[in-house]
């Protein structure tokens, strides 16, 4: 079935079969993705860059490939400890996604004359992104499926939800439709950690307190991440303040305050 209005007329665990499955993940992106090369319409056209804009956008880029490459590596670390078929399916699809969104950040970087852009991740990541995504993987390695699922599709998506979308708003065309076309996708990957935890709360209310506690080991990372990507896309202080409470807004959704 395609994913269209009638997704509201099923169960809650066909909705969910439904929309954790790769025959909906396909509906989905053929809606936005087809036609698209490297990420872009192949009609948009690449505009000439200040140096300092783009040094400015090389930076920021290198830093949502580390995010990516975090997200590549948990989500395809998460589907061995998923605890049902349809988790390990949506996250099959995250994984693609992942890969998807590294793969265009990073020709993104070839195109601006990047030329090795390995070492330039390398020279130019955010500390705090990189402690971020050692923290992730240890999780994930520890076989903590809700704290690592926690991490990644809520902290780190919401991190890359808010910072994608502002980013999007006043970004040169060619990485204005990358974004466009990848946030679409996290807003998909945010979904799943929303709904894995919120049932996994109700029905087992002590995992809030370990949860709280990795809440609280990663938001310095996360906030210190924020910040430094949005001087670099020259998001104004006030501007910047209003993204972190989003942030913690979006967590709180799940009942997590700061
Ligand atoms: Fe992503
Ligand atoms: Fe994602």
């Amino acid at each position: 079935m395609a994913p269209s209005a009638e997704v509201h007329d099923l169960s809650h665990d066909e909705f969910l079969a439904e929309v954790h499955s790769f025959e909906f993940w396909f509906h989905a992106v053929e809606g936005y993705l087809s036609g698209l090369t490297w990420g872009h319409r192949p009609s948009t056209v690449d505009v000439p860059l200040a140096p300092a804009d783009r040094e400015r956008l090389v930076t920021t880029l290198c830093n949502y490939c580390v995010g990516e490459t975090a997200a590549l590596e948990g989500a395809s670390g998460l589907v061995a400890i998923a605890p049902n078929r349809l988790a390990k399916i949506f996250l099959a699809t995250q994984v693609a996604d992942e890969g998807r969104h590294l793969e265009v950040f990073f020709h993104r970087l070839r195109d601006l004359g990047v030329d090795d852009p390995e070492a330039e991740i390398e020279r130019r990541a955010s500390r705090s992104l990189l402690l971020f995504r050692r923290r992730l993987l240890e999780l994930v390695a520890s076989k903590d499926w809700e704290a690592a699922i926690f991490a990644q599709n809520v902290i780190l998506e919401s991190l890359e939800f808010a910072v994608f979308q502002t980013h999007a708003q006043d970004a040169d065309p060619i990485t204005g439709d990358v974004l466009r076309a990848v946030i679409k996708d996290e807003r998909r990957h945010i979904g799943f950690g929303e709904n894995e935890l919120g049932r996994r709360l109700s029905a087992a209310p002590h995992i809030r307190a370990r949860l709280g506690q990795t809440k609280k080991e990663l938001d310095h990372l996360v906030l210190d991440a924020l910040e430094e990507t949005t001087t670099l896309i020259g998001v104004p202080r006030d501007e910047q303040d209003r993204l972190g409470r989003a942030y913690l807004a979006s967590v709180e959704r799940l009942g997590f305050g700061s």
